[in-house]
């Protein structure tokens, strides 16, 4: 299968099969461990999407996800397929994915003995905690238009401010539903740690504001055995240089869309300041 903008060496150079019979039982395991861990953490604070989304693309709680088989119930909800990948991509691959309706996955899992934190993303983060809110009809819309934008962003700062948005909505977005903020990031959904921090006391939420967001550094913090240690984005983003107009039209193109959109996304809640566990 062709991306069509990533391009035939690009495909080559970043994906992978993933040879789900090779899979050593230990491996089933400890994904049988994490998804059954968060699941009986996530019914009270996922958001309806997801667990809707969980259901919908038939993840199984026992063994490795098969990404075939996931894509064959994704795809014809929304499109979207799981692209299996070799590691970490250049973002501008990584958002011209996006654009296609692929979501680049890696297909390793983290070991038994570090099921609480690994520092690369693995197939629980990328499936687990990403998929499932694929299957949502907005989001499979917002996600796609994202990185048909993010993908053309030329400037360290267009891409800072892609990544920003990014960051506080796929990665650690909140949303509010029935009056109760809910969790919807792949980060807060694959992760204990840091689904309670976001929820809990010491993390500051506040209504979601696209110029604000773009404006803004997120903080990474590693749950290191010493302390808390913050390493702060040093990418620098002055507020005013990113054509700001040119992001809300492509994101939001119809007032149509601004409307659905509207009604779907403004409740979204940012996280200020959310820990990074498991990515
Ligand atoms: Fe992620």
């Amino acid at each position: 299968m062709m991306i069509s903008n990533l391009g035939t060496k690009a495909e080559e150079t970043f994906t992978k099969q993933q040879r789900w019979n090779d899979y050593p039982p230990e491996q089933h395991l400890s994904s049988s461990l994490l998804f059954a861990r968060r699941m009986s953490h996530l019914r009270e604070p996922a958001s309806r999407a997801f667990l809707d989304g969980i259901a919908a693309v038939g993840l199984e709680r026992d063994s490795l996800p098969d990404l075939e088989q996931l894509n064959g119930n994704l795809e014809p909800i929304t499109g979207w397929r799981a692209l299996p990948v070799k590691g970490f991509l250049p973002a501008n691959a990584f958002f011209a994915c996006l654009s296609v309706r692929r979501f680049p996955t890696t297909v390793t899992i983290r070991p038994l003995d570090s099921l609480d934190y690994v520092p690369e993303p693995d197939i629980f983060h990328d499936v687990f905690g990403h998929v499932p809110m694929h299957a949502n009809s907005v989001f499979a819309e917002f996600l796609q238009r994202f990185g048909t934008v993010a993908s053309r962003a030329s400037t360290e700062s267009e891409t800072a401010a892609v990544t920003r948005l990014f960051w506080f909505t796929v990665e650690f977005g909140l949303i509010e539903e029935e009056g109760r903020k809910k969790v919807y990031g792949s980060g807060l959904i694959s992760s204990h740690a840091d689904c309670l921090n976001a929820l809990g006391p010491n993390c500051a939420h506040e209504p979601f504001d696209l110029d604000r967001v773009i404006a803004t550094d997120f903080r990474i913090r590693r749950p290191t055995a010493a302390a808390f240690r913050d390493s702060v984005s040093t990418i620098g983003l002055a507020r005013g240089t990113f054509p700001r107009s040119r992001l809300h039209e492509d994101l939001l193109p119809t007032s149509n869309d601004r409307a659905r959109m509207h009604a779907r996304l403004q409740p979204v809640e940012r996280v200020i300041e959310a820990s990074f566990g498991t990515r």
